[in-house]
């Protein structure tokens, strides 16, 4: 079935799903799954490694300064370090341009890993599609992106939300859908949890090497915006691995030093008409932490009105209505929410349950201690959360649901998907989530996102109507 073949089914099934309103707002008691999730085996078509002599494999992008004129090119090559250098030049120059990148390797356990490239290439110019190409000789490859349209506060721009995503069946559906949604999401806001490499005996790292193949045909072509889950902790003393990250770190760079930040673990871009700030779940954040401190100083620097969409991307959900990792957000939320209200996020991104959440605009920052004041409340000022922790990773939907669903839960279901946002000018970016069912991907929630500088006005579907 096509992609918009679904949409009547979808219609039929929100109507259905309208009878199950209790408190908060829609919640789909449907559990579109409930097969166990599996991963696809080593021998399968996603995992195919190129052919011929130590060819570049596992290539991904990324963006590579804060502004968007730099790429990061990151790739495997597995049977001798080879060349580091990215030959490229843009699509309206035959002129070629080299760029030289830097290479290692590291240790896990008893594997050892293959020569990891990363390269920045610099200077380019904004909203210009660029080849480049890696590898030497007969198994070169050569593949393509486009540079963002340079830093203003109308720039449309559409990013693509993925989380937990794994390399079970169900991933591939998420990816193949992100790529056919004819939405076309230009870069990828990635909420964490990556291979699950971790779930398997001594934390298997060749399934991060199989991870990084089956995911190319995305990464390769457009930038993926990173965010370290806990699956990307990789801390297992039992093995005698007592560096956290270490795996990921090796493999994924992202551009935090542009930002003034001491860890790749937190960071910020601007995309167009987007300023991302990227955080660790699994970082310190209290006062006095690196994470605060460099957060403290960040969010001053925002200016809306030359990026008016202020989005933070982070793993676990600091509003989060399942029973599966209730309330493992809540550190964080203590520590940043208020500032998150007091500089106007626009939204939140988070991944970590493996199902499907959208808040209204809330806050619970009253709480003193001894005023009792602990209710989520609206707030106008405050970020819309999401949850989109549902790639397909390897352990199964979330669905188990707290009873009743809390008023300022908008929407909720357990389903494998992908959303995006689409930024059409300073004022409006349209948001939707597209489950995967059936095998084609359907439109099954979407709003009109007020940005909260430019036109803070309510946009909630639950709360009132008219
Ligand atoms: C690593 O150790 C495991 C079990 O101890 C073994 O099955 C595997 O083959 C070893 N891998 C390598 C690369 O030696
Ligand atoms: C993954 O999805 C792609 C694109 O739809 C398809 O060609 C491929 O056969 C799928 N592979 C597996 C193992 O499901
Ligand atoms: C759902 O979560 C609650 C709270 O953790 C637990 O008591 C209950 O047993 C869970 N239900 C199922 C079906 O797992
Ligand atoms: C939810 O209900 C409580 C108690 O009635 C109320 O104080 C609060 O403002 C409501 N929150 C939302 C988001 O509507
Ligand atoms: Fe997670």
């Amino acid at each position: 079935m096509g992609y918009f073949g679904c949409n009547i089914l979808v219609v039929l099934v929100l109507v259905l799903n309208e009878s199950h309103l209790c408190n908060g707002g829609v919640t789909s008691s449907f559990v579109r799954k409930v097969d166990k999730t599996i991963d696809m085996p080593l021998d399968s078509d996603v995992f195919r490694v190129p052919p011929g002599y130590n060819a570049p494999q596992q290539v991904h992008i990324t963006q590579g300064d804060h502004v968007g004129k730099a790429v990061i090119v990151s790739w495997v090559t597995m049977d001798e370090p080879g060349s580091s250098t990215v030959v490229y030049w843009s699509e309206n120059c035959q002129q070629k341009n080299k760029a030289n990148g830097k290479v290692t390797t590291y240790k896990f356990y008893n594997y050892t890993s293959g020569y990891i490239h990363h390269c920045t290439i610099e200077n380019l110019k904004f909203n210009t599609k660029y080849y480049y190409k890696i590898g030497i000789g007969r198994v070169a490859r050569t593949f393509w992106f486009t540079t963002p349209p340079e830093v203003g506060p109308d720039v449309p721009y559409t990013f693509g939300l993925i989380g937990d995503l794994g390399q079970s069946f169900d991933s591939n559906k998420t990816l193949t859908h992100y790529e056919l949604n004819p939405i076309k999401g230009q870069a990828v806001l990635f909420v964490g949890d990556i291979s699950y490499a971790d779930k398997y005996p001594n934390h298997d790292n060749n399934r991060w090497d199989s991870w990084g193949r089956f995911a190319e045909r995305s990464t390769a072509y457009q930038p993926w915006i990173w965010t370290a889950g806990n699956h990307e902790i990789d801390f297992a003393p039992e093995l005698g691995e007592t560096e956290p990250f270490k795996p990921y770190t090796h493999r994924y760079h992202v551009p935090y030093r542009a930002s003034g930040s001491t860890s790749p673990l937190w960071y910020s871009i601007k995309r167009a008409s987007a300023y991302i700030i990227v955080l660790s779940s699994y970082s310190a954040c209290g006062k006095y932490t690196p994470q605060y401190k460099w957060l403290k100083k960040e969010l001053p620097k925002v200016n809306r009105i030359e990026t008016p969409w202020l989005f933070v991307v982070v793993h676990a959900p600091l509003y989060n209505s399942y029973n599966n990792h209730y309330m493992e957000g809540e550190t964080m939320r203590v520590v940043y929410e208020q500032w998150f209200v007091k500089y106007k996020v626009d939204m939140v991104f988070a991944g970590h349950v493996h199902a499907y959440e959208r808040t209204e605009r809330i806050s619970n920052v009253a709480y003193n201690i001894v005023n009792e004041e602990c209710t989520p409340i609206p707030d106008q000022s405050a970020p819309i959360y999401i949850t989109i922790g549902d790639g397909g990773n390897l352990e199964g939907l979330a669905t188990n649901m707290t009873e009743p669903q809390p008023n300022y839960s908008a929407f909720r279901e357990a389903s494998y998907g992908h959303a995006t946002i689409a930024i059409q000018n300073r004022y409006h970016a349209v948001y939707s989530w597209h489950r995967n069912h059936d095998g084609c991907a359907v439109e099954a929630d979407r709003i009109w996102v007020n940005n909260r500088f430019w036109y803070p006005f309510d946009e909630s579907t639950t709360a009132k109507s008219g």
